[in-house]
C-alpha cells in the first residue's frame, strides 16, 4: 500500500531510451527519483552503498520497492561502476551520492573521496562510454565560495565547486555534457538527514505527536523532493550542450508560515522554531533552469507541506511511520 504522493510527477516513457542510472538511489532525492521513474515504466538502475531501500519504500511500498533493479556498490569504486553502467545499458546518469555538510566537516578526506571522487567516476563513465545525457547534484553551499561572501563557507561546498568546474573540464575537453543542479533546502517524505531537514521533522513531528522545534526561523526555501526529483529527471531527459549549473530553489516561505499550514491540518501539534535565519539564501532564481530543461511539476509550498503531512501520516495509519530523526 503506497501513500500516492509520487504519481503527480510521473514522465512520459518514451523521454527515455535505455536505463536511467541513479547514484544515491537510497537517499532522500535518489528515493523520489526511483520512485518516480519506476512508477513511470523507465527502466532504472538504482546504486547506492547498501541494499538499504528504506525510503524508496516509504514512496512505493515495500513489494514495489524490493522490484528495483538496484546494485549495493560504492561512487568511489570507478571499475565497478563502469561494469555496472556498460552491463545495463545506461543512457543517462542521474548522480546524487554524497556526503552532507555534518559528514563532510565529521570526515574530511571521506568526504573529498565520496562527493569529489565520486563525481569524477561518474564524469569518466559517461566520457568513457559515451552517455550524453548526465545530471548531478551540486548544492546551494557552493554559492558560499571564494570566501569572504554573505553565505557560511563548508568543505561540503568546496567540494561541490570543485565538481562543477570539474563538469566543465569534462565538457570543454571531452565533450561530456552535463547539467548541474543546486538544490536548496529539500523537504518531504524520507529526507531524514542533514542540517536543512529540520522544516520535514517538524512535519514527521506533528504526525508523531511528538515536540520539536526547529533551530532556525524566518525565510527559508521550501524545495518539494518530489520537485526537486523532477527537475533531475528532466534535466537528464535530453542531451544538453555544455555543462550549465543552475539553482534550483522551489518556493521561498518562512519557517512561520510553513508551520502554520503544519497547525491548521494538526492544531495541537507542539511545532515550532527559534533561533538565528538559516545561513544560506532562501530565494534563488530558478527561472533559467526552467528555460533550460523540459517542463516539470511543481508544487506550492501549501500543497507540498499538506502532502507531506498526509504521507507521514498514511505511513503512520500502516504502522510504517519511521522513528524521529535523531
Ligand atoms: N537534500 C537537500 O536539501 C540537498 C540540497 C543540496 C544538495 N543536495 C545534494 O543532492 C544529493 C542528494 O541529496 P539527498 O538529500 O538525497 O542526500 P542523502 O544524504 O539523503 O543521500 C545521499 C546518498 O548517497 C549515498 N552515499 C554516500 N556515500 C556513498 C558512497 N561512497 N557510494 C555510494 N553511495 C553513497 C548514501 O548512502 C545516501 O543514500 C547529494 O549529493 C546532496 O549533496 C541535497
Amino acid at each position: 500500500m503506497d501513500n500516492n504522493l509520487v504519481d503527480k510527477f510521473l514522465v512520459d516513457k518514451s523521454r527515455f531510451d535505455g536505463t536511467v542510472m541513479v547514484t544515491g538511489a537510497g537517499g532522500c532525492i535518489g528515493a523520489w527519483v526511483v520512485a518516480i521513474l519506476q512508477r513511470s515504466g523507465i527502466s532504472v538502475l538504482a546504486l547506492d552503498l547498501s541494499e538499504d531501500r528504506r525510503r524508496v519504500a516509504l514512496l512505493l511500498g515495500e513489494d514495489e520497492a524490493a522490484r528495483v533493479n538496484w546494485q549495493a556498490s560504492d561512487i568511489t569504486d570507478f571499475t565497478t561502476l563502469r561494469h555496472l553502467a556498460e552491463t545495463h545499458n545506461a543512457s543517462a546518469i542521474i548522480h546524487l551520492a554524497g556526503l552532507q555538510v555534518p559528514f563532510c566537516a565529521a570526515n574530511p578526506a571521506l568526504g573529498a573521496r565520496v562527493n569529489v571522487e565520486g563525481t569524477i567516476n561518474i564524469l569518466q563513465v559517461a566520457r568513457e562510454l559515451g552517455i550524453k545525457r548526465n545530471a548531478y547534484a551540486s548544492s546551494i553551499a557552493s554559492l558560499a565560495l571564494p570566501p569572504g561572501g554573505p553565505y557560511k563557507e563548508t568543505l561540503y561546498g568546496a567540494y561541490k565547486l570543485a565538481n562543477e568546474h570539474s563538469a566543465f573540464v569534462y565538457w570543454s575537453d571531452w565533450q561530456v555534457p552535463s547539467i548541474g543542479l543546486r538544490p536548496n533546502v529539500v523537504y518531504g517524505v524520507a529526507r531524514d538527514q542533514g542540517m536543512s531537514s529540520k522544516n520535514t521533522t517538524a512535519i514527521h513531528a506533528a504526525v508523531a505527536g511528538s515536540r520539536f522545534e526547529i533551530p532556525y526561523t524566518g525565510d527559508y526555501s521550501w524545495l518539494y523532493a518530489g520537485e526537486a526529483a523532477a527537475a533531475f529527471i528532466a534535466a537528464a531527459s535530453f542531451e544538453a550542450e555544455g555543462a550549465p549549473v543552475f539553482d534550483l530553489n522551489g518556493r521561498c516561505e518562512t519557517l512561520e508560515d510553513g508551520l502554520a499550514i503544519v497547525k491548521e491540518l494538526a492544531p495541537d501539534a507542539e511545532v515550532s522554531c527559534s533561533g538565528p535565519e538559516f545561513p544560506f539564501p532562501a530565494d534563488l532564481d530558478e527561472s533559467a533552469l526552467r528555460a533550460f530543461v523540459p517542463e516539470y511539476h511543481s508544487i506550492s509550498v501549501t500543497e507540498g507541506v499538506r502532502d507531506t503531512f498526509n504521507g507521514f501520516a498514511a505511513l503512520k495509519a500502516e504502522g510504517r511511520l519511521p522513528s524521529l530523526p535523531e
